[in-house]
């Protein structure tokens, strides 16, 4: 059995990342709602296994985070979607926690749910090859939130989790999401980053979490979409730098960024500006759901015909944050598909 924190090394290989392509059912009908696709489990089916057989997509992509339903799926061949990825060395991740609850009595605030019986709900994901899992917390900015109450429960479950998939020998990716919707600056997402992020580190030593076979997913620090603050690339850069070197620990060997609503270009370019800034302890990398998937569900659009140009646009999109994770992204790269 490969041991975690070789695996997790994998994941952040030198130019790597993960495709997230967890999203729910009612996220991934949201999807194919805007390109007028019904979303059936075939039509899920279908769309997923484009993009997992395009060609040499392990040349960017070392891992796919898949929700419950892919994890089982086959496609219309029979084999089995993991073993595709497995077939040409990706792993296969898998989303572990079952959505949100309100946390309290605070509408606007959450905590994670499905502790409960996760022990239990990984051993068949393990026997079916899963290397590595995900689990998303959610913390949003508005007036007098987050509560510290909040930050704390999400932190502890957090850590929690990653108990529990490390000794059932997965590499948990720990996903604290600090929500880019909002009218806060720039300013007050670096602050809100930074206690979540302590927090979070807090109750992962607590617990005894092993840091080396362990990944974290944290935002980026941007400005919120109603602030009415432009985003700066170079100042987001700077900032998440910062806020990282002040909460993860040296022996975290990658930290993968989820784009939470960037455009595409945008969360390429502030991963590509991050990679410049200076040699880090961690490798900086990608964990892009709508960064890598928007421009090839738009080709896309349900038809099988359009498979190849489909692959082609999601495989550009993989190579420029592979670029990305290295520092060495250009605009003029773009042009070159
Ligand atoms: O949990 C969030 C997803 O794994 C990443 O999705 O890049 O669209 O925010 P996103």
């Amino acid at each position: 059995m490969e041991d975690i924190e070789n695996i997790a090394k994998k994941i952040v290989e030198d130019g790597k990342g993960i495709l997230a392509a967890d999203e729910s059912t009612n996220t991934i009908k949201k999807r194919f709602d805007s390109i007028n696709v019904v979303s059936t489990e075939n039509t899920r089916c279908q769309y997923r296994e484009i993009l997992f057989s395009s060609k040499n997509i392990s040349q960017f992509i070392s891992g796919v985070i898949l929700f419950e339903e892919t994890f089982f799926q086959k496609n219309k061949q029979g084999k089995p979607l993991t073993e595709i990825l497995e077939n040409v060395n990706c792993f296969s991740g898998i989303k572990v926690d079952q959505g949100l609850e309100q946390f309290q009595d605070s509408p606007d605030e959450s905590f994670t749910k499905g502790i409960e019986t996760l022990n239990e709900r990984l051993k068949l994901f393990v026997e079916n090859g899963a290397k590595f899992t995900k689990w998303r917390a959610v913390i949003n900015i508005a007036e007098n939130i987050p509560t510290i109450e909040c930050i704390k429960k999400n932190a502890e479950l957090l850590a929690e989790y990653a108990l529990i998939s490390q000794k059932n020998n997965l590499v948990p990716i720990v996903e604290p999401e600090v929500i880019m919707e909002g009218k806060h600056n720039l300013k007050k997402c670096y602050e809100i980053t930074k206690k979540t992020l302590q927090e979070v580190f807090n109750c992962l030593k607590n617990k005894n979490i092993n840091l080396r076979g362990m990944l974290v997913k944290p935002n980026t620090i941007v400005p919120g979409n109603e602030s009415g603050e432009k985003l700066d690339i170079k100042k987001s850069a700077v900032k998440t730098l910062q806020c990282l070197k002040e909460t993860v620990p040296r022996e975290v060997p990658g930290i993968l960024f989820l784009s939470g609503g960037l455009s595409s270009l945008n969360a390429t370019m502030i991963l590509n500006e991050i990679n410049k800034l200076e040699k880090t302890p961690w490798k900086l990398s990608f964990s892009y759901g709508r960064a890598l998937q928007e421009h090839a569900l738009k080709e896309w659009i349900g038809k099988n015909e359009n498979k190849g140009t489909t692959q082609k646009i999601f495989l550009h999109r993989a190579k420029m944050n592979s670029m990305a994770c290295l520092g060495k992204w250009e605009k003029s790269l773009e042009q070159d598909m």
